[in-house]
């Protein structure tokens, strides 16, 4: 084993541990590693198969049925524009556009360059603030298309000077 999957373990066992959630179930338990990690390493299926004390397929079998699991690390910054019912009815899909547009991308994914991921959030849980956008999981409300661009613009900003890391 690799020093670097030997420390991914650990923070995965550390993030395992230390969750609020009383409910130990394996879905419940990559949630956790994906909120973590932001996606979902082999070594995660490893340690959540041990825990809940079922089988790596099995865990395998869970974590390919929900599509919002990813397997790849995540861009260097996540950028998020909530697709749910109050900020889609405050103008989300404007806000999309300016940020597809500004990343160069025709939809959800990463930029060629890995700098940044582009997703969409089924609620980021700040409707009174739609619409709502977040980057590295910092929301922004009231978001408007220019200023999600020139939020995009800070990211890219950070990732050439490495200012965010
Ligand atoms: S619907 Fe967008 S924050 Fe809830």
């Amino acid at each position: 084993m690799t020093s670097e999957s030997q420390s991914l373990r650990q923070t995965i066992r550390q993030a395992l541990a230390t969750r609020q959630n009383g409910t130990v179930t394996v879905l419940s338990s990559l949630l956790t590693v994906e909120d973590t990690l932001g996606y979902i390493p082999p070594e995660a299926i490893e340690e959540v198969a041990e825990l809940t004390h079922t089988t790596v397929n099995d865990v395998w079998g869970v974590a390919s049925f929900y599509t919002n699991f990813r397997f790849t690390p995540p861009g260097q910054h996540v950028v998020e524009v909530c697709w749910g019912p109050t900020c889609h009815l405050l103008g989300a899909p404007a806000i999309v556009k300016a940020v597809l547009d500004s990343l160069g991308l025709a939809a959800d994914g990463d930029t060629p360059d890995g700098g940044v991921t582009f997703k969409y959030n089924t609620c980021l849980g700040a409707c009174a603030q739609a619409p709502v956008m977040a980057i590295d999981h910092q929301l922004m409300g009231r978001a408007t298309p220019q200023s999600a661009k020139e939020l995009v613009s800070g990211v890219r900003a950070k990732q050439v000077t490495g200012a965010g890391r």
